[in-house]
Parts: C-alpha cells; sequence; structure tokens
C-alpha cells in the first residue's frame, strides 16, 4: 500500500489520466501566518496550481504581492479581512485551513479550542455557501476538534459531503518517517509509516509493525520511538521557547496533502494519503486512516488493517480521548 512508487511527494504531476486539468484554484485561510507563508509559497511552485487566493486578516496585500513575483504560472491574490472572505473562496477546488492560534510551552492543543473553534466555524460558514464542492484541508488545531465543528456547519447547510473534509495529519506521518529513518540509518524518503487515530498526543497512533520497508524495535524503544512521534508537536514548541509551533515541517505536510488532494482531482490513480476524516471504522465518529484519493475527495477508506498487540492497545486508549474531542467540537457547532 505504501510502496516506494506509491509515497506522496510534495509537487508532482504524474498523471495516469486522459482527462487532465492542471488548472485549480487553492485558497489558504491563514496565509500570513507561520505555517501559511512557506504554505502559500510551496503551492506558488505546484503546476497543478493556476490560482492561489491568499486569506488573512492580516498582511495578505504584502504576502500576496511578495509570491506573485515567483516565476510560475499560479496567479496570487490576497484577501485581507473577513468582508474578502467570500470573494476569496469563491469557486476554490481546495481550501486549505492554517488560521488561528499555536501553542505556546505548556499548552495543550485543547487549550487552543477557545480561540480556534470560533476561527474554523465562521470559515465553513462561508465556505458552504461559497465552495461547496471544495476540498477542505484543516491544519488548525485541536484538528480532532476542528473537523467535527467544520462538519457540523456544512451539515446545517445542507452542504456536507463527508469526503471533502479532511483533518490534515500528515505531520505525524512525515515525523515517523523521518524518526524510524534516522534508527535504522535509512533514507527517509523510502521509508513509510502509516499513521492513523487522531491529531493530538496519545490520539496518535504510529503503525510501526506496518512500516516499509519492515523494521523491528525491542520494546522499549518501540515505545519510546511511539512516544516521540506522539510528542514531536511539544519537542518542537519547547525549542521555539514560546515562538509558536511547527510551521516549516507543517508547510512541508500541507503541502504534500494538498499535493495529494489536487494529484486525485486531476484523475491520478492510486493516490493514498492517511487523514482524519468523518468514519465508520471505529467507534469513533472521526478517524484518521489510509484513504484513496480522487476526483470528488475521499473514494475509499482503507480502514485499520492489521494492528500489533501493542497497536490494538494504543488504540484501546486513544478512542475515549478522540470522541471527548469529537463531542466537544459537535457541541461547539451546535450551540
Ligand atoms: P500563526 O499565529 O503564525 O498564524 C496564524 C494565522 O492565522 C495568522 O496570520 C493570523 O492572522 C491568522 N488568522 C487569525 N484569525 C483568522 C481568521 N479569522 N481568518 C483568517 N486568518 C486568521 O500560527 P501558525 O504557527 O501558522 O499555526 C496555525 C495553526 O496551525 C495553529 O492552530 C496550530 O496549532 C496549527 N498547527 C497544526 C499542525 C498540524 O499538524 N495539523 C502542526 C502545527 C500547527
Amino acid at each position: 500500500m505504501f510502496s516506494r512508487v506509491l509515497r506522496p511527494s510534495l509537487i508532482s504531476t504524474r498523471n495516469f489520466s486522459t482527462s487532465k486539468q492542471n488548472n485549480y484554484k487553492v485558497a489558504v485561510c491563514g496565509a500570513s501566518g507561520g505555517i501559511g507563508q512557506p504554505l502559500s509559497l510551496l503551492l506558488k511552485i505546484n503546476p497543478l496550481v493556476s490560482e492561489l487566493s491568499l486569506y488573512d486578516v492580516v498582511h495578505t496585500p504584502g504576502v500576496a504581492a511578495d509570491l506573485s513575483h515567483i516565476e510560475t504560472a499560479a496567479k496570487v491574490t490576497g484577501y485581507n479581512g473577513p468582508e474578502h472572505l467570500a470573494e476569496a473562496l469563491k469557486c476554490a477546488d481546495v481550501i486549505i485551513i492554517p488560521a488561528g492560534v499555536p501553542r505556546k510551552p505548556g499548552m495543550t492543543r485543547d487549550d487552543l479550542f477557545n480561540t480556534n473553534a470560533g476561527i474554523v466555524k465562521s470559515l465553513a460558514e462561508c465556505a458552504a455557501e461559497v465552495a461547496p464542492e471544495a476540498l477542505i484541508g484543516i491544519i488548525t488545531n485541536p484538528v480532532n476538534s476542528a473537523v467535527p465543528i467544520v462538519c457540523e456547519v456544512l451539515k446545517k447547510a445542507g452542504k456536507l459531503d463527508p469526503r471533502r473534509v479532511f483533518g490534515i495529519s500528515t505531520l505525524d506521518i512525515v515525523r515517523a518517517n523521518t524518526f524510524i529513518a534516522q534508527e535504522k540509518s535509512l533514507n527517509p524518503k523510502d521509508v513509510n509509516i502509516p499513521v492513523i487515530g487522531g491529531h493530538s498526543g496519545i490520539t496518535i497512533i504510529p503503525l510501526i509493525s506496518r512500516a516499509t520497508p519492515a523494521v523491528s524495535f525491542p520494546e522499549d524503544k518501540l515505545k519510546s520511538l511511539t512516544t516521540r512521534i506522539q510528542e514531536a508537536g511539544t519537542e518542537v514548541v519547547k525549542a521555539k521557547a514560546g515562538a509558536g509551533s511547527a510551521t516549516l515541517s507543517m508547510a512541508y505536510a500541507g503541502a504534500r496533502f494538498a499535493n495529494s488532494l489536487l494529484r486525485g482531482l486531476n484523475g491520478e490513480s492510486n493516490v493514498i494519503e492517511p487523514a482524519y476524516v468523518m468514519s465508520d471504522v471505529t467507534e469513533a465518529p472521526y478517524f484518521a486512516s489510509p484513504l484513496v484519493l480522487g476526483k470528488c475527495g475521499i473514494e475509499k477508506n482503507l480502514g485499520l488493517g492489521n494492528l500489533s498487540d501493542f497497536e490494538q492497545d494504543l488504540l484501546k486508549k486513544a478512542i475515549p480521548e478522540l470522541k471527548k474531542n469529537i463531542e466537544a467540537g459537535v457541541k461547539f457547532a451546535n450551540q
């Protein structure tokens, strides 16, 4: 499933379809932020993007002017402030949302809920109106609650298509690939670790038993590696010492995920990426698992697959926490 041939890349025009389009409108909400700026840069150099719409409540004219000088085809427009949101999102094929506050040392992702839930809700309300067909990728934390918020908003508006809403958990996969490659002296490019569950602490479940290439570790090492992958975001928050959380690695991961969405839209086959989506593969109504992406978003959810005893145990611990996070999001959206 995660062979080297199928490994998603950052930008790719590999195409197996006769109906290729190569001109998609991508909107970034929160485009002036720590993630938004490098993510927009990577999208500007993606040949599948013809229109790059940058929305934020500050600084978008400058970010857009700067990026617009790069010698690629994508036309860049900056939209500043809520009165321009509808125009920014109108008819977007893909909307990526890194809008909201990041963590400071000592904070959990849940501590961001009060500020970020409202931001995500208002962006989703506008998307429901002006871009109901868009594939929406959510980076804003807490992802475990933000995705249910967006889905509830779209449901209320009669516009929910669960195949089109994604929590971007790609950074967990990117980190797992990197850390395992370091341990085994492999090239990270050749390593693939599926990560399932959610995107915070114990809800992050790396499936090291399903690594490509196959790897094995003594139990104590397996435990410490799993904890490192689960806590990798906090590693960055601590190192940045108050200046935010992961931005550059997240921009990379967000661009990789956006590129996979675009490749699916463009008719490429066998585009597989895990993401956190509305799901019936466990008793949690939202869950991250590997997905086959296509012209309408999720073509097929590949589910859990085989788990080792150790991973089954991680899953058991993750589910109650996930359900709590999901309930908080659903409650917020409906209050
Ligand atoms: P940042 O503070 O540097 O940037 C956030 C941007 O959002 C700012 O430019 C701000 O003006 C903008 N913004 C605020 N309210 C807005 C609104 N109503 N509409 C549009 N834009 C708005 O933060 P950073 O570091 O870029 O992080 C953004 C989010 O991404 C945080 O919630 C962070 O926790 C999350 N994150 C998620 C990761 C993941 O793996 N899914 C990894 C790392 C961060």
